[in-house]
C-alpha cells in the first residue's frame, strides 16, 4: 500500500514538473544557475567567451548557444550587451536559449552599455536581478565583501578558479558616452568609479606578487583597442571604433597609491602581469597582441581580444591593413605617450603593438563567434570558432613565469 501511494505521488510530482515546463516560461526566478565548482589546482581546464547579443536572439544567439553548449568548458563568460531595449528582454528573450547552459556551467556576465537604461530604475531591475543571481554565491569571497546587499548595485567581481585569477569589471563608468552622462552624475553612483578601480589596483597588485597563481585574466565590455571603421563611416580610428571609447580607456587613471602620483589602467595590466583581456562592444572579432621585450628579449605577451559578435548583427568590418595601423600605432599621441611611460620607468623596456586578427591571410572579422581558452601547464591555447564549430582563429602564448618578467614591475 505504502509502495503503491508512493508510485502515485512520484507520478503526479512528474506529471507537475512537465506542466511546469510546458506552461511556464523560464525566467530569473525560475532558472538554474550552476554554482562555481572548485577543483583541483593545477590541473587543466577550458572556459568559453562570448560578447554581445542585443536584440538578436533567436538567429544569431540560439545558433552560438547551441554549439557552445557542446563545448567541455568549466566557465562561460559574456563581455556584456546582453539585452538591447527593456529589461524584460531577460525573461521573454534570453531565458529560453540559455536556460540549459546555466544549468550546466558556471556563466559570468560583464555589464554592457546596452544592459542598462540608466535612467529608468523599472527597466533595470532584470538586469540586476540576472547580474545578481549569476555571481550571488561569490559575495562570500573575501575580495567580494562589496556584492553583499540586496539592493546593491556594485556589478564587478572576481574570483579564483583551480589557480587561475578572473576579473570581471564594470566599464560602463570608464567611458563618458552622451546620454548615459548624467547616470555618472546620480547620487547612487558617486565614488562608484573610484571604488572600483581601487578595488582593481589592490587586487592585482596583491595577486601579481601571488607565485601561485597561473594566470590572470580580466573581462570588461568597452574595448580600447579597435580598428573598425563605425557605421557613420569616419575615418580609421587606431584605439575605438566608438568614437573616443578606446582613448578613454586607454587614458584611464587608476586612484593612485601616493599623491602626486599618476597609474594608467593600461600600466596596471603590464605591471600586474595580466595575460589576455576579453571584451565586446564593437561587433566584429579582432585580436590584438602586446609583446613586452627587455632589450629585445620577450618578457611577457597581453592578448587583447575584441568579442562583440555573440548574436548581434555585425557592423563594420576590422580594418586589417597591417602598414597602416603600424604607422598609426606609431604615431597616435595614446600609444606614444603609452611607450614614453615604459621607456622612462625602464629604458630597457619596449612594448609592441601588433594587430593579430584579421589579418592579409583571414581578412573577415565579422562572424558570430566564442572563444575556447585552455590554460594548459604554462601555457594558454585559445581557439576562436563561428557558429559551425569550424575554427576561425587560433593560437597560443607562454604565461610570465615570474613577477620580474614583467616590464616596470622591477623598476618600481
Ligand atoms: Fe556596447
Amino acid at each position: 500500500m505504502i509502495q503503491k501511494c508512493a508510485t502515485t505521488f512520484k507520478l503526479i510530482g512528474v506529471l507537475y514538473s512537465l506542466i511546469a515546463l510546458l506552461v511556464l516560461p523560464v525566467t530569473a526566478a525560475s532558472a538554474q544557475f550552476t554554482p562555481l565548482n572548485h577543483s583541483t589546482a593545477g590541473k587543466n581546464f577550458s572556459f568559453a567567451v562570448y560578447g554581445d547579443i542585443q536584440d538578436n536572439y533567436k538567429e544569431g544567439h540560439k545558433a552560438l548557444v547551441g554549439r557552445l553548449v557542446k563545448e567541455p568548458v568549466s566557465l562561460v563568460f559574456n563581455t556584456g550587451d546582453i539585452s538591447d531595449h527593456s529589461g524584460s528582454d531577460y525573461d521573454t528573450q534570453f531565458y529560453p536559449i540559455i536556460s540549459d547552459l546555466l544549468s550546466r556551467v558556471p556563466f559570468f556576465p560583464a555589464i554592457g552599455n546596452h544592459d542598462i537604461r540608466w535612467n529608468s530604475r523599472e527597466s533595470r531591475v532584470p538586469f540586476r536581478r540576472f547580474f545578481r543571481e549569476t555571481f550571488r554565491h561569490l559575495a562570500g569571497l573575501p575580495d567580494n565583501r562589496h556584492l553583499a546587499g540586496d539592493d546593491n548595485q556594485r556589478l564587478w567581481y572576481s574570483f579564483k578558479y583551480n589557480d587561475v585569477l578572473f576579473i570581471v569589471l564594470d566599464s560602463n563608468f570608464f567611458v563618458d558616452e552622451g546620454r548615459y552622462r548624467k547616470t555618472h552624475l546620480l547620487p547612487e553612483y558617486k565614488g562608484y568609479r573610484d571604488e572600483q578601480l581601487t578595488w582593481l589596483r589592490d587586487l592585482l597588485r596583491k595577486a601579481a606578487g601571488d607565485e601561485s597563481l597561473r594566470a590572470r585574466f580580466v573581462f570588461f565590455h568597452h574595448s580600447p583597442f579597435t580598428s573598425a571603421e563605425t557605421g557613420r563611416k569616419i575615418p580609421l580610428l587606431a584605439i575605438g571604433g566608438h568614437p573616443g571609447h578606446g582613448t578613454m580607456l586607454v587614458n584611464q587613471q587608476v586612484p593612485a597609491e601616493r599623491p602626486g602620483e599618476k597609474l594608467y589602467l593600461l600600466d596596471l595590466f603590464r605591471q600586474t602581469r595580466v595575460d589576455a583581456v576579453f571584451t565586446g562592444h564593437e561587433h566584429y572579432y579582432e585580436r590584438w597582441t602586446e609583446l613586452i621585450t627587455e632589450k629585445g628579449r620577450p618578457a611577457h605577451k597581453i592578448n587583447w581580444v575584441v568579442n562583440g559578435l555573440g548574436g548581434v548583427r555585425p557592423r563594420g568590418e576590422p580594418e586589417y591593413r597591417q602598414a597602416r595601423l603600424d604607422r598609426i600605432i606609431a604615431k597616435e599621441p595614446h600609444f606614444v605617450a603609452y611607450r614614453d611611460r615604459i621607456r622612462s620607468a625602464n629604458p630597457a623596456w619596449s612594448s609592441d603593438f601588433r594587430h593579430a586578427f584579421p589579418n592579409e591571410k583571414h581578412p573577415n572579422g565579422a562572424f558570430h563567434n566564442y572563444v575556447v581558452v585552455t590554460v594548459d601547464g604554462k601555457t594558454i591555447r585559445f581557439q576562436t570558432k563561428d557558429t559551425t564549430g569550424t575554427i576561425r582563429d587560433q593560437g597560443s602564448f607562454s604565461l610570465a613565469q615570474s613577477e620580474k618578467d614583467v616590464a616596470g614591475v622591477a623598476a618600481e
